[in-house]
């Protein structure tokens, strides 16, 4: 089961994909209930996580196994992440980019939410570690939050906010630096399934890649040639 788990990010893309597409229009009418929602399992998730961390918790929070893979394990925001990215690759116009993107700021947002959790939680386990790749994606992605909200990005002149949102690619790359560090370096108590999870993050991030090449980097360079021919 706790080996299953560790596979969480990748499970929860599947619910979370069923749920955009029957439920996106009812997240993005209702957007700041959701956040509000989410806020609050975030904040009690952060309390409860510096709590066992100070040694001050009656349980161990892994003993709620499926809440401490998603919330604190990181889960859940990387599996938000990952249908954010690629709502920004797939081809305009597509079924699958309409689809994400009518809920990409909510799903940015919320992820960032279910950030904070993990962040605080394992902070003091990352810098002892010596690995910053996670704070570091943390740092670059607080700004594009605080930015994502409507009422701030109308403050913005849009060239500006397109501008400091391209910052999204380096939160990416230190994504990814931060999940290829955890299982090739960290995490040798879970054998060799850490390489299985590392191949499979390998493939989600070169696939958006290909993905992002092929249908926006590419069309956008023979646009420009032809434009100065
Ligand atoms: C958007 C940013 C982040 C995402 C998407 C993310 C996601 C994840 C995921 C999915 C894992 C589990 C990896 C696996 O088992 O395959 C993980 C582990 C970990 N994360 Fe993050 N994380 C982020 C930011 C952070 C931050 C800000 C910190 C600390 C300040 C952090 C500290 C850690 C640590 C220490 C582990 C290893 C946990 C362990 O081995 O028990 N992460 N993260």
């Amino acid at each position: 089961m706790e080996h299953i788990l560790s596979f969480a990010g990748f499970i929860a893309i599947i619910p979370l994909v069923l749920f955009i597409v029957y439920l996106g229009k009812h997240l993005h009418k209702n957007e700041y209930v959701y956040y509000g929602i989410a806020s609050i399992i975030a904040l009690a998730a952060l309390v409860l996580g510096i709590l066992e961390q100070a040694g001050a918790l009656a349980f161990e929070l892994a003993s709620i196994p499926v809440v401490y893979q998603l919330v604190f394990q990181g889960h859940l925001t990387f599996a938000l992440f990952v249908l954010v990215m690629f709502a920004g690759a797939f081809k305009n116009k597509s079924p699958q980019k309409i689809t994400l993107m009518r809920v990409r700021r909510e799903m940015a947002i919320l992820g960032f939410i279910f950030l904070v959790p993990h962040a605080g939680f394992l902070i003091v386990t990352a810098l002892t570690a010596w690995n910053p790749t996670g704070t570091i994606a943390f740092l670059i992605m607080l700004p594009l939050f605080v930015t994502s909200f409507p009422k701030i990005r109308k403050k913005l002149h849009p060239l500006q906010w397109r501008k400091l949102h391209k910052w999204a690619y380096a939160a990416y790359a230190f994504i990814y630096a931060h999940l290829l560090t955890i299982n090739l370096i960290a995490q040798q108590d879970t054998g060799n399934l850490r390489f299985v999870r590392f191949g499979i993050y390998t493939v989600i991030f070169l696939f958006y890649s290909y993905l992002k090449f092929q249908n926006h980097i590419l069309p956008a360079r023979t646009k420009e040639k032809t434009q100065k021919a």
